[in-house]
């Protein structure tokens, strides 16, 4: 099998999982409990707690535990906008979000709030001067991503929090899912309030993660009970999840630092030959892209014949719109690229991981050329 859907999920890391077995084994008390076990179980989350800090360098305070991004975007988005009401009613985003921070501001739209979605260039990038633009008095919210899930274009984070720290009354959520461990981002110098990851996209578990809550920043609680994690978060917290996690960051940045530079070539190797397959358009940025996704779209074919045609031969890879009948769904992130929906309608991501060979690649770019070979021919 040739695994390039890393974006979708990546291949737990063993430690990460011999971590999750052991202390859910030995240490499976309840973190609150006040016995002694109870205690142990806790002091293994705050170790994990500061584990996490260090990596991400802001305070052991203000990391939460959660279940993942879709959890951690949702507590942040409509957390903020809850607690802060009374201060504005303004909040921004983007147009191209992943929907776990798409749909919570449409959500609050429905609620009353007034919404701005950023457009984005050919790139898939915001303009500062929009976001300059947009921002008011009344604005107590602005979330962009950091890295785009669907086409890998990083956003200007650090600019993007200059401009907002401007603005007392608003906060800066960054969904960081797909940036950790392959974009470097200083959160404290990029003026982030809140930060979103997800263990699962970094050799973690599915159904963990973690928010980064600046001290200061109060949240208001989306889960009601028996208010763990600064009252932010309810619910007894998962000790091997927490562990886990911060396993996975260390592991992922270990594998950062021995295999950035290899990743990055073979992702501008890949990112070449594609480009110049006949039948190609380019949807990744060529600079200003994250080292592990590249973007296509096969206008004159269609994308999930083409997947499917790779799967036989066991590539996996991931097209970002599905296919009905008749009308082929348009992938929302292509779409605001602007190319029109022929290309929108036929994307195809790859993404790799540290673990992606340069043969695995060579091998994905033969069967891809041969796949669009064949599928013209029988077009024809
Ligand atoms: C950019 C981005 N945000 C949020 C999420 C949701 O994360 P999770 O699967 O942990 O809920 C994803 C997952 O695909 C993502 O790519």
């Amino acid at each position: 099998m040739i695994y390039l859907d890393n974006s979708a999920t990546t291949k737990p890391d063993r430690s990460v999982l011999e971590s999750y077995t052991k202390i859910s084994t030995d240490f499976w008390a309840n973190p609150s409990s006040m016995h002694q076990f109870g205690g142990e179980a806790g002091q293994l989350v705050e170790r994990a707690r500061s584990q996490a800090a260090s990596i991400l360098g802001v305070n052991t305070s203000e990391i939460i535990f959660t279940s993942g991004g879709t959890e951690s975007n949702n507590i942040a988005i409509k957390g903020i906008a809850i607690q802060y009401a009374n201060r504005g009613n303004h909040i921004i985003t983007s147009k191209i979000e992943h929907p776990s921070v798409r749909e919570p501001f449409e959500q609050l739209a429905e609620n009353g709030f007034r919404v701005t979605y950023l457009p984005v260039d050919l790139d898939g990038r915001i303009s500062v001067d929009d976001l300059k633009n947009a921002m008011t008095e009344e604005t107590i919210l602005v979330s962009v991503m950091h890295v785009n899930n669907e086409i890998g274009t990083i956003q200007p984070i650090e600019e993007i929090g200059a401009i907002i720290n401007k603005y007392p009354k608003c906060f800066f959520h960054v969904d960081g899912i797909q940036g950790f461990g392959k974009v470097p981002l200083d959160l404290v110098k990029s003026k982030v309030d809140l930060y979103s990851l997800s263990a699962h996209k970094f050799y973690g578990l599915k159904g963990t993660g973690l928010l980064y809550v600046r001290d200061a920043i109060q949240v208001a609680s989306l889960l009601a009970g028996g208010n763990q994690e600064r009252r932010i978060r309810s619910g007894t917290v998962n000790v091997a999840g927490a562990v886990s996690v911060a396993k996975a960051m260390r592991v992922s940045m270990e594998k950062y630092n021995k295999y950035l530079s290899k990743m990055k070539e073979m992702h501008s190797f890949l990112y070449r030959e594609l480009s110049e397959i006949n039948g190609i358009v380019m949807n990744s940025p060529l600079a200003g892209c994250a080292p592990h996704i590249v973007n296509f779209s096969i206008p004159e074919l269609n994308n999930e014949v083409f997947a499917r045609t790779l799967e036989e031969k066991q590539i996996y890879v991931s097209t970002t719109s599905a296919c009905s009948s008749k009308t082929r769904a348009l992938s929302k992130v292509v779409s605001e690229l602007g190319k029109g929906d022929k290309v929108a309608g036929s994307s195809v991501r790859l993404s790799l991981s540290f673990e992606t060979t340069q043969e695995e690649i060579e091998t994905a770019l033969e069967v891809i050329r041969e796949s669009i070979e064949k599928l013209s021919e029988l077009k024809k």
